[in-house]
């Protein structure tokens, strides 16, 4: 067969897994490479399944057959990924994937101490997502706590109504969080969720009753060319988020109890979903800019009134020129900081533009200023700071449509668009087929 019909060669169709392996003894054989991928010579498969694993190895295998059960007749691949110390959870897969002939099916990466710079549950799920080939990617708990029989569903979802993600919910009719350990669990659970919905208010997020489940399914060019980089466990955020979902969809599923080992979640991993919400708002780039306008707006103050005070201790005191050339130092330095860092990624706003903004933004805050405080109004402190936050609105929403706008980029040419990262086939060196 010479390679290119080798290619050619169609995903294979998850065979029926017998029932549960009993995994054999692990002295009963030696010990294969801990870390193998599929021969990677066939088409790409439909879906690939991705399991983070860490110290399953009693339960592994019966779940590794469950999952090969639900797939039957689907073109799949599993890529497992794990960071396994204490137990041979490896060694399990890896036995079984010899015995039951799964060599073009089973991917299994193990990562010992020191080979990444961080082992999590994130860093797991996003080298199966890059490992995986599938026109779709599911993600799932290796420990069965999400039940795999709900794949073809998520699947079916996702090519029936052309959603980009599916998520498997808890909160829908017909679903359950009854496996989450005790009421605290389900408390914080719940809560995190509705945060995570505020937060991304503006998104399709907003949509969803479960947003951070572990369980979903996405389109993989969801995900293509966009760096992943978890905070903790939430990677359905990441997908979501830094993947710009748009049409999102949902299944209930049951969460049901763990049957052996223990849950690795921790109160510090519920507060880094708290951090990850916030770097994925930053990120995105309308708060980027807003905060960098509010922090060199500030900065513009600073220099307004630093010129006055020094204006004064030099004597130039009481004349409206030293006025006059206080704001328009501010408003130079403003602009050039907005350039640099507010609107950098859309060069061409220029000065006059600006400075006609500014001026007329400052006209607004007078006016609204002098309004707020006519008699029987607000007091002069908040009428004053009513002005300024008005008078700054009209600002950046002048300068983000007009001045660093679309007529502006016109002007400027086309924007540059960032290279697309390099879309590096995952190392694969050292795997054994
Ligand atoms: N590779 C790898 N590395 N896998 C890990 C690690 C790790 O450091 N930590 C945990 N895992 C694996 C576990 O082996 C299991 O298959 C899965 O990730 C989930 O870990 P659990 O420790 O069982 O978490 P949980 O059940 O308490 O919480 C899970 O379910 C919740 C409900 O959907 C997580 O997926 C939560 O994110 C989720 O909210
Ligand atoms: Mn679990």
């Amino acid at each position: 067969m010479t390679p290119s019909t080798l290619l050619e060669r169609p995903a294979p169709a998850v065979r029926a897994a017998p029932a549960d392996p009993v995994p054999p003894a692990a002295d009963a054989l030696p010990t294969p490479p801990r870390t193998a991928a599929a021969a990677r010579t066939s088409a790409p498969p439909l879906v690939s399944v991705v399991l983070p694993t860490r110290h399953e190895a009693d339960t592994i295998g019966g779940f590794l057959a469950r999952t090969l059960r639900a797939l039957e007749g689907i073109p799949a691949e599993v890529v497992v990924v794990d960071d396994s110390d204490r137990d041979d959870t490896p060694g399990v897969l890896l036995r079984l994937r010899e015995e039951l002939g799964l060599e073009d099916v089973l991917v299994v990466r193990h990562r010992p101490a020191g080979s990444v710079p961080e082992r999590t549950l994130g860093t797991a799920v996003v080298e199966g997502i890059r490992a995986a080939r599938g026109e779709y990617v599911c993600v799932l708990d290796g420990d069965g706590q999400h039940p795999p029989e709900a794949i073809p569903a998520l699947l079916a979802a996702a090519r029936r109504t052309g959603a980009d993600y599916v998520g498997a919910s808890r909160y829908l009719p017909g679903g359950s969080a009854a496996g989450l350990d005790g009421p605290l669990r389900k408390a914080v659970s719940r809560g995190l969720g509705l945060v995570a919905r505020a937060a991304f208010a503006g998104t399709p997020v907003r949509r969803l009753t479960d947003p951070l489940s572990g369980f979903f399914l996405f389109r993989r060019d969801l995900v293509a060319g966009v760096d992943l980089r978890p905070v903790g466990w939430k990677i359905s955020l990441e997908v979501l988020v830094r993947g710009g979902a748009r049409r999102p969809a949902e299944v209930p599923y049951a969460f049901a109890p763990r049957a052996g080992g223990d849950s690795k979640a921790t109160v510090a991993q519920g507060l880094l979903v708290l951090r990850h919400v916030l770097t994925l708002l930053l990120g995105l780039a309308g708060v980027r800019r807003g905060l960098c306008f509010g922090a060199v707006g500030a900065s513009g103050v600073a220099v307004n009134t630093g010129t006055l005070l020094a204006l004064a201790a030099l004597g130039f005191d009481g004349l409206s020129w030293p006025l006059w050339l206080a704001s328009e130092l501010a408003i130079l330095w403003n602009y050039h900081l907005h350039r640099r860092f507010t609107w950098r990624d859309r060069p061409g706003g220029s000065w006059w533009a600006y400075h006609l903004v500014a001026g007329l933004a400052a006209l607004v805050a007078i006016a609204v200023t002098t309004g707020l405080a006519q008699p029987a109004h607000a007091p002069l402190w908040l009428a004053s700071l009513g002005g300024i936050a008005i008078g700054a609105a009209v600002n950046f929403v002048l300068s983000d449509a007009v001045v660093f706008g679309r007529l502006a980029r016109r002007r400027a040419g086309p924007t540059p668009q960032p290279a697309p990262a390099a879309a590096s086939e995952p190392e694969l060196a050292g795997l054994t087929a």
